[in-house]
C-alpha cells in the first residue's frame, strides 16, 4: 500500500454521482466563452471572478452560478464545458460519472434543451472512446421554480430519452420541499428513469423522509441533516441507501464550519453508504481527488475508510448489474495490486 494516504486516492478507481456539470465552469473558461459569444460579464477579471465565491449560505453561491452560465449559448459550448470537466476527472482515476445538469438554466435564456443535450452527451460518447470514463446524464428541476415548469422540462426531455438516465431535483432547498415535486416524479418513474433529490443539505431531516417517502429516490444527494434524526439514519443505513457527501461543497456554503466538524464519518459510523463528490468544484475549490484528500486530512481516514468509500461509489452508481460486477472485479483488482 501506498504509505501516503494521497498516492492510495490518486490510485483509487473513482466515481463521481454529484457534479452539477454547470458548477465545473472554471473562470478561463468563462471569460474565453464570454468573448466567443460576445456575452458581457460583471467581471473584469478571472480574478475579480474567484474573489466573488464567497459564499455564506447555498443561495449566495446559486445567484452567482445562474449569471456564470449565461455564456453557454452554443452546443460547442457545452461540449467543451463537459470535456474540460471530464478530463480533470480522468487526471483524478474517476472511471464512471453521472452528471447533472440544468435545462430550465438554459431554455429561459433562449437555449434550446437540443443544444444543451446535444453537446453533453457527445462530450459523454467522446469520453468513453477516449478517456475511459463511462459517463451518463441526470437531469435537474429547479426546485424554487414550480412544479409545472418541471413538467414541461419533463416533456421536453422526452424527445431525448435515450441520452438521460434519471432526474434529479437542485436550486433553493429551504421552503421547497421534495413534495412538490411529487407528480413529475411520478411521471419520471413511469418513464423508466432514475430518480434523485437534493435533500438535508440546508433543509430539515423532513425533507429527505419526503424525497424517499414522496419522491420515491433511489438515493439522497448531500443528505446531511439526516443526522439529526436517528429514526431516519435507521432507515437510511436498512435500505442501504446512497448519499452523495459532498465536502468542500458543505465547507464553502457554511452547511458545516470546519471540516474536522463533517459529518461523513459519524455517517460512516452509522453504517451509511457514504460517497465523496465535487458538486459545483469551479467554486467550491476542487475536484472529486481534492474533496478526498480535504476529508481523508480533516478527518483521518484510515485506507480501509478510503477504499470502502470508492467502492461505495460503484455501488450506488446507476448501471446494469452485469456492469457493476464487472466494475467492483475491477476495482478489488486495482486495490489488490495497491498491496498493504
Ligand atoms: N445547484 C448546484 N449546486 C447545488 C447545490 N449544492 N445545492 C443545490 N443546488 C445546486
Ligand atoms: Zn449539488
Amino acid at each position: 500500500m501506498p504509505d501516503q494516504p494521497h498516492l492510495l486516492i490518486d490510485r483509487l478507481p473513482k466515481c463521481e454521482l454529484h457534479i452539477h456539470i454547470e458548477g465545473s465552469l472554471e473562470p478561463e473558461l468563462m471569460f474565453a466563452l464570454a468573448q466567443r459569444n460576445k456575452v458581457k460579464l460583471p467581471f473584469a477579471s478571472v480574478e475579480e471572478v474567484r474573489k466573488a465565491y464567497q459564499f455564506s449560505q447555498l443561495q449566495d453561491f446559486l445567484d452567482i452560478y445562474y449569471q456564470g452560465m449565461s455564456v453557454l449559448i452554443t452546443e460547442q459550448d457545452f461540449f467543451d464545458l463537459a470535456w474540460a470537466y471530464l478530463e480533470r476527472a480522468r487526471a483524478d482515476n474517476v472511471r464512471y460519472v453521472e452528471m447533472f445538469f440544468d435545462p430550465q438554466g438554459h431554455t429561459s435564456r433562449g437555449v434550446a434543451f437540443a443544444t444543451v443535450v446535444g453537446g453533453l452527451h457527445r462530450a459523454c460518447q467522446e469520453a468513453a472512446a477516449r478517456l475511459g470514463i463511462r459517463a451518463s446524464l441526470i437531469m435537474c428541476f429547479l426546485r424554487h421554480l414550480s412544479e409545472a415548469e418541471a413538467e414541461a422540462t419533463l416533456d421536453q426531455a422526452q424527445a431525448h430519452r435515450s441520452r438521460i438516465i434519471g432526474v434529479g431535483l437542485d436550486s433553493s432547498e429551504k421552503g421547497h420541499p421534495p413534495s412538490k415535486f411529487r407528480t413529475v416524479y411520478r411521471r419520471a418513474r413511469e418513464m423508466g428513469l432514475h430518480l434523485v433529490a437534493h435533500a438535508g443539505e440546508e433543509g430539515p431531516p423532513e425533507y429527505v423522509w419526503e424525497a424517499l417517502d414522496v419522491l420515491g429516490v433511489e438515493r439522497v444527494d448531500h443528505g446531511n441533516r439526516s443526522l439529526e434524526d436517528d429514526s431516519l439514519v435507521a432507515r437510511l443505513a436498512r435500505e442501504r441507501m446512497p448519499l452523495t457527501v459532498c465536502p468542500l461543497s458543505n465547507l464553502k456554503l457554511c452547511v458545516v464550519r470546519d471540516l474536522r466538524r463533517h459529518p461523513l464519518r459519524r455517517m460512516m459510523d452509522k453504517g451509511l453508504t457514504v460517497t465523496v463528490n465535487s458538486d459545483d468544484p469551479a467554486y467550491f475549490g476542487g475536484y472529486v481527488g481534492d474533496n478526498y484528500r480535504a476529508v481523508q486530512q480533516a478527518l483521518g481516514l484510515g485506507r480501509d475508510e478510503l477504499i470502502a468509500v470508492a467502492r461505495n461509489g460503484f455501488l450506488a452508481a446507476f448501471m446494469p448489474e452485469d456492469e457493476r460486477k464487472k466494475a467492483l472485479t475491477e476495482f478489488d483488482a486495482a486495490v489488490a495490486a495497491l498491496g498493504r
